[in-house]
């Protein structure tokens, strides 16, 4: 490694471009389980810059685990970090005791072996830290990767899935390293959450991919702590979004951008039969792009180009260049991808209303979270932190409610284990079209309602989780705990 002089490091490399990495796939045979050991090494983040990293079987995040609906999968997380870690698996139907939620740490040294039942339909999700109060350092450090289940469905529609070369995984996520090539974590007084200046892509800073001249499906995930994102192409073409974080849409929806909230996955197919290269990029909304009409989001006495989550930052996130040699899917868009079968919400169904907060007390006139409200106590839900001896939560498995999710300060992407549920509106306004398939993680400006059920079990000692996915809300009790019997 080079000595640094003055100025950020790498600083006269940072426009040089390297070839996007792609993790690893890790598929399940049935019988050897699947390996995860945590441990920790050196990563260049930045080109020339070692930087001390964790990552799972290797030195930063993680392989991509792909599996297929109906398999029983033999898995073992093993830890060899200094710190107890809990793994969840964000996105799978699977019972509470399954899910790696902060009840299941795994200590320094020790493991944790299951056998996950793959019983949902094909979906990217993904694996990543559920701490207590450590999930924010621990992701940022590098602990995450992709879990893509696959089906029947999945494997006849006809869309590129040659992983690597036109299915692409694409892990956004912020970051940022101070002069000797250190991770920076400041998560202390950032009531937004933790932005870092920086934007990898599966681990590294400006990266470049050739990709063949026909259809290329990226599955994107935001792994960010706290940055939210708006896609979109440096020639601003249309492409077309064909999957939420659940599944794939009825049919595949034509767009020119995509907001993107940390937790949530899109997949998305662009169009570079032509030959002519873009980069994917972020940034404020433009004037100049035609919207489909849903009008701007804003939130209770702002202004009007207010934007939360560092959306108004502009950012270069992934060049493309198009290589005629690799093997091209060319091949029309396919009609229909799903069959969601959303059912007709009834009146008689359960509703439950969750109110994030992430002020003082005392602030919030007259909703007293009670006595002696601490610097844990100023955010959490319905007037509570997380407290892992409290069960705030009890439903009734298969019946379906609806909940209504309010925000009083500020917008928060909230996150529900165990399910996946389908939007009915958000801030007055109905789901669009783009985010009307199945979902886990969704956007909170004002309010948003949404159906589900749930069809596993989570009991007392293992429940699920409700909560923020800006890690530092999340790690600052934004959180709370539901059974399902
Ligand atoms: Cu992605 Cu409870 O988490
Ligand atoms: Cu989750
Ligand atoms: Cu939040």
């Amino acid at each position: 490694m080079m000595p640094l002089s003055g100025g950020s490091p790498g600083a006269q490399s940072r426009s040089t471009k390297r070839r996007l990495p792609i993790p690893k796939l890790m598929e399940s045979t049935g019988d050897a389980p699947l390996e995860l050991t945590m441990g920790a090494g050196e990563w260049e983040i930045l080109p020339g810059v070692a930087t001390p990293t964790i990552g799972f079987n290797g030195p930063y995040l993680g392989p991509t685990i792909r599996v297929r609906e109906g398999q029983d999968v033999p898995l073992v997380y093993r830890n060899t970090l200094t710190e107890a870690v809990a793994i969840h698996g964000h996105g799978l139907h699977v019972s509470g005791e399954l899910d790696g939620g902060p009840q299941r740490e795994i200590e320094p040294g020790g493991s944790w072996s299951l056998e996950l039942p793959v019983r949902q339909q094909a979906c990217t999700s993904w694996y990543h830290p559920h701490t207590h109060g450590r999930t924010g350092p621990q992701t940022y450090n590098g602990l995450a990767g992709f879990f893509i289940i696959e089906d029947e469905n999945s494997d006849s529609v006809p869309l590129p899935k040659t992983y690597g070369v036109d299915d692409l995984p694409v892990l956004v996520q912020d970051r940022t390293l101070d002069s000797r090539g250190r991770l920076v974590y400041a998560a202390d007084n950032v009531e937004d959450g933790f932005m870092a200046d920086s934007i990898t892509v599966n681990g590294i800073t400006n990266p470049t991919r050739a990709v063949p001249a026909g259809l290329v499906r990226l599955r994107l995930l935001n792994g960010s702590n706290a940055r939210y994102y708006r896609f979109r192409f440096s020639d601003d073409r249309v492409f077309h979004a064909i999957a939420t974080d659940g599944g794939f849409l009825e049919e595949p929806v034509p767009v020119r951008e995509i907001v993107m909230l940390p937790g949530e996955r899109n997949e998305i197919v662009v169009d570079f039969s032509d030959g002519s290269p873009a980069t994917l990029v972020s940034g404020p909304q433009q004037s100049s792009v035609a919207n489909t009409g849903r009008g701007d989001r804003r939130g209770r006495g702002r202004r009007d180009d207010w934007e939360p989550g560092g959306l108004t930052d502009a950012f270069e996130i992934l060049e493309f260049t198009v290589d005629p040699q690799l093997p091209a899917v060319r091949t029309p868009m396919p009609r229909q991808l799903n069959d969601i079968g959303r059912p007709t919400v009834r009146r008689d169904w359960p509703v439950r209303r969750f109110e994030l907060f992430m002020e003082d007390a005392d602030r919030r006139g007259g909703r007293s979270a009670g006595e002696g409200g601490g610097a844990h106590r100023s955010m959490g839900i319905n007037g509570l932190a997380m407290d892992m001896g409290v069960i705030n939560e009890r439903v009734r498995r298969g019946q379906w409610e609806r909940w209504d999710v309010r925000s009083f300060d500020g917008s928060h992407p909230f996150h529900v284990h165990g399910c996946s549920f389908l939007v009915l509106n958000q801030d007055g306004r109905p789901v669009a079209d783009e985010a009307a398939g199945w979902k886990d993680t969704v956007r909170v400006d004002d309010r948003a309602e949404f159906i589900v059920r749930f069809d596993h079990e989570a009991t007392d000692e293992y429940p699920y989780m409700y909560h923020c996915h800006i890690l530092e809300h999340e790690d600052r009790g934004m959180m709370g705990q539901f059974t399902v019997t």
